[in-house]
């Protein structure tokens, strides 16, 4: 049988993304309703090596569910990759009587907290708040929408002053290993081309492309390109085009981590909440050690070492959109 849960943490780990707040509002006010103690736990992991674990009571999370960042702080712990170091961040938890987790972070969180609940008896679930939307099992990861909304604004500016320039602009958005915001803020912008880690970038096209364009006096041009593109980010790809098309005007804007911050989308906020209130309902119904992702539009629970080895997969279409659309 299933070990009852009556103390639960919930921490917020890796890069931060707009919507965890929401995120953690629902857990701790979920954990509440249900009769659970709530403690929080600030650093991400690194807080829990420390021993920063504070119950949390309702009003801790009001005012909130607007705010951007996470009011847990987060961070990167190289030193949670050791067994020292979860043997260490255990310990801790048993100070304070935890037996249940709630991890909110991207892939390499939930690697974490796969790793710990198959070392410890103490269930993990998992909440995937990335703005890079680069986890198989969710439609949505919390964060993504707000972070590629703010890209979206941004594009939208450049192009008026590429418009009155006539420039051909390249510009860098998010996105390590993933391209989802590249993609997705790229056709929102009607942009010429996309750059992705994905695939494979042919810059002897793009340049062909470009040419051609040129010629028939398009001038006006805009590039994203996803900062963990093969080719470089939007540096190389300016140099290399300068050096093949000297005549175009270029120019270069990394959009860089205005990307993580700001206030939540609705959307962002709504998938939060809900994701916090069935994290909470998995502790309690024993559903353990799986992530809460949304799949057309139903709750979706993937076992944490699947979701560890799984990437959401481009669909191709969509390339194959923006080609057609960028003509
Ligand atoms: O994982 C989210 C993300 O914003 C990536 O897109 C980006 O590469 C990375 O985090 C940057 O992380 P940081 O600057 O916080 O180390």
């Amino acid at each position: 049988m299933t070990k009852k849960v009556n103390k639960i943490g919930v921490l917020t780990s890796g890069g931060d993304s707009p919507g965890m707040n929401a995120a953690i509002r629902a857990v701790v006010r979920t954990g509440i309703y249900h009769g659970l103690e709530v403690f929080g736990i600030s650093h991400g992991y690194a807080g829990m090596l420390a021993g920063e674990i504070e119950p949390m009571e309702s009003r801790s999370v009001a005012n909130i569910i607007q705010r951007g960042g996470t009011i847990l702080k987060t961070a990167r712990c190289k030193e949670f990759m050791t067994p020292e170091g979860r043997k260490a961040a255990y310990a801790n938890l048993q100070k304070h009587g935890i037996d249940g987790l709630v991890i909110i972070g991207g892939d390499g969180s939930f690697r974490g907290a796969q790793v710990f609940s198959n070392e410890f008896d103490i269930p993990c679930i998992g909440l995937p708040g990335t703005i890079d939307k680069d986890i198989a099992g969710t439609d949505f990861t919390i964060g993504f929408d707000t972070a590629v909304n703010t890209a979206v604004e941004a594009i939208d500016k450049i192009r008026d002053t590429a418009d009155a320039h006539d420039r051909l602009f390249i510009i860098e958005v998010m996105g390590r290993d993933a391209g989802y915001i590249a993609l997705h803020s790229g056709i929102a912008t009607g942009a010429e081309n996309i750059l992705i880690p994905e695939r494979k970038t042919n810059v002897e096209e793009i340049v062909r492309s470009l040419d051609e364009k040129s010629k028939r006096k398009k001038l006006v041009n805009m590039i994203i390109v996803a900062e963990g593109d093969d080719f470089g980010g939007a540096n190389e790809l300016s140099s290399y085009i300068n050096k093949n098309l000297p005549e175009l005007e270029t120019r270069v804007c990394i959009l860089g981590h205005i990307q993580r911050g700001g206030s939540p989308s609705c959307l962002d906020r709504v998938i939060a909440s809900r994701m916090g209130y069935h994290a909470v309902e998995c502790l309690i119904e024993g559903k353990h050690n799986v992530f809460v992702g949304i799949l057309n539009n139903k709750m979706n629970y993937t076992p944490l070492n699947e979701a560890v080895k799984k990437k959401q997969k481009i669909n191709e279409e969509w390339m194959n959109i923006v080609k057609i659309l960028a003509s």
